[in-house]
């Protein structure tokens, strides 16, 4: 049976200029670069500058994908952005990288879920390339979280970093098994009993400013390798696949503990596990896109390859989606 698949045609990615290595984060705060290494797995992080926005670095990563894909921005007819770090409360964030790629026709529009952002907005652009919205959406998951970390918290000031990747998908037809190109299922799924988990103590209807992260880390921690492995297997069950089917897992890049739990969990070896929280820190919605990114440019995932990605944050909100690369 021919149906239509939304098939990855191009990514690219932007890391701000000013690396934070852990030890410069230690001449400020009571941490040490072996507790967030040993902890988390992470090593270095990106700042935006001052003055820098998720906007910026989104058009940055937009017209590298775009130029990945062999496109210019009026080939694209729908944008979906994920970030919960906008450049301000409206427009959207993703309005302002559609006037920058010169896309003068389609939507653009934000979505937030926090860290599974950028999962729910493939989603959304599934759902509008299957059902004829939209023709080429790009995918975009992009973060300025350096904007709301409260630097007197030791437990969550140094886990965050800020980037931005963006993903192009084409509509193509496909014979609707496994064997197609394209994203072969998604799963969704948020619980709102656990808001106080992980959530910003400002917004406008609150506080009138944007609030900084507060996070029950131990209790997300095991709230994550749960519901990672399940929505993982949720999904790739959906994409009629198993996990030995799995060429790439490319988690949320929150805590490499997290990731070799999961992955242990699912049954996925770490040498199929695209890691690059050492070098991005956790960067929200933006991490998956940004390890894809990485993935392609290291020659890991390859056309025909299964790519699994799972993602977790605040909501709880959390999701996986199957693409065969
Ligand atoms: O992206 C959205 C989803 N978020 C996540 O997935 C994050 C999930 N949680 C985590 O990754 C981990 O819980 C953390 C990395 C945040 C914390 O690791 P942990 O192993 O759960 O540490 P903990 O919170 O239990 O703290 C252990 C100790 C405490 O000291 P005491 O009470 O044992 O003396 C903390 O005060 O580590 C201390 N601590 C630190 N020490 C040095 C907490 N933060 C730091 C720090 N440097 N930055």
């Amino acid at each position: 049976m021919s149906v239509i698949r939304a098939v990855a045609c191009g990514c690219g990615r932007y890391l701000p200029e000013r690396v934070v290595e852990n030890a410069e984060l230690a001449l400020t705060i009571d941490t040490s670069d072996a507790w967030i290494r040993t902890r988390t797995g992470i090593e270095r992080r990106r700042f935006a500058a001052e003055g820098e926005k998720t906007s910026d670095l989104s058009i940055v990563a937009a017209r590298r994908a775009l130029d990945d894909a062999g496109m210019t921005g009026s080939d694209i007819d729908a944008i979906v952005l994920a970030t919960a770090t906008p450049d301000q409360t409206f427009p959207s964030t993703a309005t302002r990288v559609q006037a920058a790629i010169g896309m003068s026709g389609g939507f653009a529009f934000d979505i937030q879920a926090v860290c599974a952002g950028f999962v729910f907005a493939l989603a959304q652009a599934d759902a509008l390339i299957r059902t004829g919205q939209a023709r080429r959406a790009m995918v975009i998951g992009a973060e300025t979280f350096s904007r709301i970390l409260d630097w007197n918290d030791r437990g969550t000031c140094v886990l965050f970093g800020d980037g931005a990747g963006a993903l192009i998908l084409e509509a193509r037809e496909g014979e609707g098994t496994s064997a197609d190109r394209g994203l072969l299922a998604t799963d969704l799924r948020s619980d709102g009993r656990y808001n106080e988990l992980l959530y910003v103590d400002g917004g406008p209807s609150t506080t009138g400013s944007a609030g900084v992260v507060r996070m029950a880390g131990q209790e997300v921690f095991k709230h994550a390798v749960l519901k990672l492995a399940e929505t993982g297997a949720t999904a790739l069950a959906r994409a009629g696949l198993g996990t030995a089917d799995v060429d790439w897992l490319v988690p949320h890049q929150a805590n490499l503990r997290i990731m070799s739990m999961t992955a242990a969990k699912l049954g996925v070896p770490m040498e199929r596990v695209v890691v690059t929280v050492q070098d991005h820190g956790n960067t929200s919605a933006a991490s998956i896109p940004l390890a894809l990114s990485v993935a392609r440019e290291r020659g890991q995932i390859r056309e025909g390859d299964v790519v699994l990605m799972e993602a977790i944050g605040g909501g709880l909100a959390w999701g996986a989606a199957v693409l065969r690369w």
